[in-house]
């Protein structure tokens, strides 16, 4: 939800953290902080409410030197975004500097403590107490930081990435994890740390991730050092990071998101890469053959995801009934939780999530492996605490996801579970030799498919352009395509701050149907395939109703086309393909009307890339 670098080593630390902020403000806008040991030995901590580029700001003409430091931006949990609750927070003495990701649940009875103690406080945060527990700690056992960090954290209940910086040690960084991701970069006498690797990958390829209840002792004259809370000394895991400098910028585009609406082609190219056998007759996916019995023995397949992800998860229940005739269910990650979710023997949870980080998406897999079932995850980041959590999975491969609204990942996401089901209903012999063929075909299509759709995006900015007045939309799909509805009104809700409502076409008649008038638009996925007809009444109920109608609809369609005000043409393909062609104008839909109504698109309000809390 946060996000945090850090950097020890011989080479200015200012300029790599400002920038890794920039990487990782993503997760989060509201406020940002830096804290440095200057060469002076000085502790310096600027921090200011806003984004990255006002911190830069406020940090003009001060002291910025020192080859050690800490950064964070923040999304707010605790305390309103204001210049006192930013983050670095330090020690009343002045002389530790913290940051954090997560949640301190029980920071409530230590801050009563450590104020009966004399401790006062200047933020509302739980952070605050951390760092002055971590000094009071020290202080009480004489010890050093990283047995006084150990200590706190073995006495706090929550969720935590910290960097903890000491003004007498200016070689060291003591870091730690639970349940909020952190990366550790290994150079030639120098050490990076971040949430995740964007902000590391242009200086080092070797990392370490850091694992639940671990500690780091970065030390620029040491090899790193990590322990657990018992401090029994843990395995150094030495990774190498694939990502592309290229990928984490804009490449020309006005945003992430339109860089990465346009990107899909390719994204979809590299998630079945190596994937489809040479002649394009196979799909193969390892995590699914090396799993055989669980998949072909499967009694019922849970969905958990969150957002855009459960969305994904709603077409997965769409593909696994159709084509492989397995029971499905979809969860909310976050109700699954806390419910007392029955699992069965032969369940299989597949977890679903772009960063792979979601901590209601993390607490349903822990659950579902409590209660024994297999857990499948398909996620994006590779090596993040989904992919690590769970027993086997399905990477998406769509390279770094930068805007909040999520579009690659989604596309991605989809073309896995149709992979994935291809598989499965192929090992059950549940899939017919001329459909397996068919969609095995369109799916190789499918990039030129979506560069087609991507070639009207004039059109679509032209239709965007005279809805944008609109204060309300409906969305509505039947069938795979009432999943790519929600998607679409989740899309234009995120980024344009436009209320919207998803609803299963047929669904709209027993109430949503009301709120229809001449200034309520809607858009109807109406493509061809078992639903379409009935579509086509939902239409006709709409215009008797004086509301607006832009359909998406095949390429050829000469009956919606007649009676929508304005229609988006996409190719005709196999109907459990529909959603990964329907979904792509919805998201240049949202995006065009979001830049009209000058909203801020990649980092939309209140939101954050990767929800790492509650
Ligand atoms: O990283 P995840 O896929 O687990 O994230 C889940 C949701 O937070 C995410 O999809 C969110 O809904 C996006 N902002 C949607 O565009």
């Amino acid at each position: 939800m946060c996000g945090i670098v850090g950097y020890v080593g011989d080479k200015n630390a200012y300029p790599i953290l400002i920038k890794g902020l920039h990487r990782l403000e993503y997760r989060g806008y509201d406020s940002a902080g830096v804290a440095m040991i200057s060469d002076e030995g000085r502790l310096n901590v600027y921090k200011t409410k806003g984004k990255v580029s006002a911190l830069e700001h406020y940090a003009e003409n001060k002291d910025i030197s020192g080859t050690i430091g800490i950064a964070h931006t923040r999304w707010a949990t605790h305390g309103e975004p204001n210049d006192l609750n930013a983050h670095p927070h330090y020690s009343e003495n002045g002389s530790i500097a913290l940051i954090h990701n997560g949640i301190i649940e029980n920071y409530g009875v230590i801050k009563t403590m450590l104020s009966e103690k004399g401790y006062t406080f200047r933020s509302d945060t739980d952070t605050e107490v951390l760092v002055q527990f971590i000094a009071y700690l020290r202080a009480e056992n004489h010890c050093t930081l990283f047995e006084a960090v150990q200590a706190a954290l073995n006495q706090v209940i929550g969720a935590y990435a910290i960097a903890v910086l000491d003004k007498d040690n200016r070689d060291e960084i003591i870091a730690a994890r639970k349940s909020s991701p952190l990366v550790v970069g290994i150079g030639e006498g120098e050490y990076f740390l971040a949430s995740d690797a964007t902000p590391i990958c242009e200086y080092v390829k070797d990392v370490v991730y850091l694992n639940d209840g671990e500690i780091a002792i970065i030390n620029r004259h040491k090899p790193l050092k990590v322990y657990n809370l018992n401090n029994i000394e843990s395995k150094i895991d030495i990774r190498k990071i694939e990502m592309n400098i290229s990928e984490l910028e804009k490449g020309g585009y006005p945003h992430f998101m339109l860089k990465e609406i346009f990107e899909q082609p390719r994204t979809i190219t590299d998630c079945i890469r190596g994937r489809i056998n040479l002649e394009g007759t196979n799909v193969i996916l390892s995590g699914i053959l090396d799993n055989k019995d669980k998949f072909l023995n499967a009694r019922r397949i849970i969905f958990v995801a969150c957002g855009t992800s459960w969305h994904a998860g709603l077409i997965g229940e769409y593909l696994f009934e159709d084509l492989c005739g397995i029971e499905v269910k979809v969860e909310y990650a976050s109700e699954f939780r806390y419910r007392n979710p029955v699992i069965q023997p032969g369940d299989v949870v597949i977890a679903i999530s772009q960063s792979g980080e979601t901590a209601d998406t993390l607490a349903a897999i822990e659950l579902a492996k409590s209660k024994g079932a297999f857990v499948y995850g398909i996620c994006n980041v590779v090596g993040s605490s989904i992919a690590r959590a769970t027993h086997s999975g399905t990477y998406i491969h769509v390279g770094p996801e930068i805007g909040v609204a999520s579009t690659k990942a989604f596309t991605g996401q989809v073309t896995v579970l149709v992979m994935m089901a291809m598989v499965i209903a192929e090992m059950k012999g549940r899939i017919s030799k001329d459909k397996y063929e068919a969609v095995l075909r369109e799916l190789l299509a499918m990039p030129e498919s979506i560069k087609h759709i991507l070639a009207q995006h004039e059109h679509i900015k032209d239709i965007a352009a005279i809805f944008t007045y609109a204060r309300n939309f409906l969305y509505l799909g039947r069938g795979y395509n009432y999943p790519t509805a929600m998607e679409g009104a989740l899309k234009l809700k995120e980024i344009s701050y436009i209320h919207a409502e998803g609803c299963p076409a047929a669904e709209m008649k027993h109430g949503t149907i009301a709120l229809i008038d001449n200034e309520m638009p809607t858009i109807v996925i109406a493509t061809n395939g078992s639903v379409y007809e009935k579509t086509i009444s939902n239409i006709q109920e709409i215009k008797a109703r004086g509301g607006k109608v832009i359909a998406v609809v095949n390429e050829g369609d000469e009956i919606v086309s007649k009676m929508a005000d304005y229609c988006i043409c996409v190719p005709s393909v196999e109907e459990c393909l529909t959603p990964l062609l329907s979904s792509i104008p919805l998201q240049l839909f949202a995006y065009y009307i979001a830049v009209n109504k000058g909203r801020n698109v990649d980092q939309p309000r209140n939101l954050a890339k990767s929800v790492t809390v509650e």
